[in-house]
């Protein structure tokens, strides 16, 4: 079939996705906003006995086949996990590799993520990030910014409980500035100050290579997520698997603390 032949010096065919028409024929409600904690890359590199980069460069594979499904199956938000606060923690030549893959992921896939309406957006401190980062991310934010597609956000140099103290900052300074009483903060006001605000919070948060924590991933968001842990690696994690966590959420009782 000429869709997957492979020229010399082509880039890989893409994996194909299972045509959404085949999946979920009784028509579930989808989650408006699925969060991801693309996690494994180094595992998965490990198996194989490859550089840990390889790893990382496999799950941009990953990244690209969700946000497509994601977008077709039209969810409302996507929120991917690629950089934590504490992945700075890492030896210098990862993070080094991480930063590059960053930038050619901004420089390589924003006018495809374009042309498929999606409005890309970053959460987390950008201002860690080199100046060449933040142009991109600029730029992209701004191309994208009047698309009506997935709204996608990218978690770099994201964490939680910064996210939570940049955002009382921004109460604190409020307050002091007058234009709001501390009395009147409430839930929505500290919603409103976090990176995600206007986004609906998390109902599905899917953890890959089977480790069953957080690490500081949008814990006020995801208060009352349905939390799904797989031990596919994320360079294995396909449309496929996605469905099988829509699946596992469509199975789920939702009942926010009250009863039927
Ligand atoms: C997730 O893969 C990607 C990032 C954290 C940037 P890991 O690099 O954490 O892979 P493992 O957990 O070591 O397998
Ligand atoms: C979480 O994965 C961060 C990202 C996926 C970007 P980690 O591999 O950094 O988390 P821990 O160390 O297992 O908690
Ligand atoms: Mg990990």
């Amino acid at each position: 079939m000429a869709l997957f032949r492979i020229r010399r010096g082509a880039p890989e065919p893409e994996r194909q996705s299972p045509p959404a028409e085949d999946w979920n024929p009784s028509g579930f409600a989808l989650p408006r906003h699925v969060a991801i904690i693309m996690d494994g890359n180094g595992r998965w590199a490990a198996r194989r006995s490859l550089p840990r980069e390889m790893g990382h460069r496999e799950g941009v594979k990953s990244m690209r086949e969700i946000i497509r499904e994601s977008g077709r199956l039209k969810i409302e938000a996507l929120t991917l996990y690629a950089f934590s606060t504490e992945n700075w923690s890492r030896p210098k030549d990862e993070v080094g590799a991480l930063m590059s893959l960053m930038l050619d992921c901004f420089r390589n896939e924003i006018d495809e993520l374009n042309r498929s309406g999606v409005r890309v957006r970053v959460i987390g401190d950008v201002s860690r990030l080199p100046d060449t980062h933040r142009a991109e991310i600029a730029s992209a934010s701004a191309r994208t910014s009047g698309n009506a597609g997935l709204k996608l956000n990218l978690a770099l140099n994201y964490g939680g409980r910064d996210e939570l103290v940049r955002a009382a900052r921004a109460l604190a300074r409020d307050c002091a500035a007058g234009i709001l009483d501390p009395d009147s903060i409430c839930e929505a006001s500290l919603a409103a100050r976090l990176d995600t605000a206007g986004l609906p919070d998390v109902d599905l948060l899917i953890r890959t290579s089977g480790e069953s924590r957080l690490s500081n991933f949008l814990p006020f968001q995801s208060a009352y997520a349905e939390l799904v842990v797989t031990p596919t690696l994320w360079p294995d994690f396909t449309a496929e698997e996605f469905h099988r966590a829509l699946d596992e959420y469509f199975s789920r009782d939702r009942r926010f603390g009250g009863r039927k």
